[in-house]
């Protein structure tokens, strides 16, 4: 979600970027906090169902299982959630009204890493994404081809879209334009019973939606998933950062594991996760690495539109167990769901450049 901030109160917050660029006063320091641990699983999801596949992927790893099986099993169950709208099943169309999911998958074990892109039907694209990575020696396969492979494995399609989704979709369409026959009839749209659109702005709430499952398990192997819906009614066929192996996602068994959630195109072009993991190699602690990229992308807009911020959150782990999220802009911290030994809970981390919404 893009967020404006005036160029002189962008201009007084913090880009500490090492010592070239200190410009700016630095942001505090976030003490680990629940972190500090290991083995542990994480996730970007913070509601019930993350919940939920914290326990499932901590059964995993509790029971002396691979990282890279406890964030398959915790990621599916947020997957299949249909009432999330920004993963799998349930999730926001595109602008024809066809879910088309991107995810990936990567086992710093075995230094392997699978992605599919605009998979139609198949609920669970990181179990596809996994057979790419493990009975491939491919990294991402897209599209209709993806979606034949994956029906060789034995996955079934199923129709994605729920009635949530589906009406949100329609009303979209009645809503975008004005000048096509999309919605009533000319001589009955401005009754009453007839106005059923919603507002444009409740249709516009967040449509970017993903989830990052990280872990480490007793062996100190680290895995890693990011699984999506990508942007909710994009243009046909647009892939975003989630199934880009460096950009949504990137493991490093030696190091930590980090992902993206946000709008794509910005950790794209700026290989958000692999930065992570490097600025982690580097000595800094994961919640620093978070917010080191999110600084390093506002960095680049900076020159081109002082006025503009763009919308992500980044998570990162390393393999002690400490924690790290941080989000762009807004007034909510970055927050990831932790489960470990020591039980369930939510870490809060830090916002890059708050605003006083
Ligand atoms: N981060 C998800 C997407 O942009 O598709």
């Amino acid at each position: 979600m893009k967020r404006r901030i005036t160029r002189r109160r962008f201009f007084s917050q913090s880009f500490g970027l090492g010592a070239g660029a200190l410009l700016f006063k630095e942001l505090p320091a976030f003490d680990g906090g629940l972190g500090g641990q290991v083995p542990l699983i994480i996730t970007s999801h913070t509601n019930a169902t993350g919940k939920k596949a914290m326990v499932a992927g901590w059964e995993v790893i509790a029971g002396g299982g691979r990282a890279v099986d406890a964030v398959e099993k915790a990621a599916n169950i947020i997957e299949e959630d249909p009432n999330d709208m920004s993963v799998g099943y349930g999730g926001f169309p595109n602008e024809d009204g066809v879910v088309q999911l991107d995810a990936s998958i990567m086992d710093g074990k075995t230094y392997n890493a699978g992605a599919v892109a605009c998979l139609e039907n198949i609920k669970n694209p990181c179990s596809v994404a996994r057979i790419v990575m493990e009975r491939t020696d491919h990294v991402l396969m897209v599209g209709r081809d993806a979606l034949a492979f994956a029906k060789k494995w034995g996955f079934t399609e199923e129709d994605l879209l729920t009635e949530k989704t589906r009406e949100a979709y329609l009303r979209r369409k009645e809503n975008l334009s004005d000048r096509d026959d999309w919605g009533p009839p000319e001589h009955l749209k401005d009754l009453p019973e007839f106005q059923q659109r919603q507002r444009r702005d409740e249709l516009d709430d967040d449509p970017h939606g993903t989830t990052n499952v990280l872990a480490v398990d007793r062996n100190g192997d680290v895995a890693g998933i990011t699984t999506t819906s990508g942007l909710g009614f994009k243009i046909a066929g647009r892939v975003g950062d989630s199934p880009i192996i460096g950009a949504g996602l990137y493991v490093d068994n030696e190091v930590g594991a980090a992902g993206a959630t946000g709008r794509g195109e910005d950790v794209i072009k700026s290989c958000a996760s692999f930065y992570m993991v490097l600025r982690m190699k580097e000595g800094r602690t994961p919640q620093q690495a978070c917010e080191d990229a999110l600084r390093m992308i506002a960095e680049k807009y900076k020159k081109v539109n002082p006025d503009f911020l763009p919308g992500e959150q980044f998570v990162a782990i390393n393999t002690k167990g400490e924690l790290g999220a941080c989000r762009t802009t807004g007034n909510r911290p970055g927050r990831i769901s932790v489960q470990n030994a020591s039980g369930y809970s939510i870490y809060t981390g830090s916002i890059a450049f708050p605003t006083e919404e």
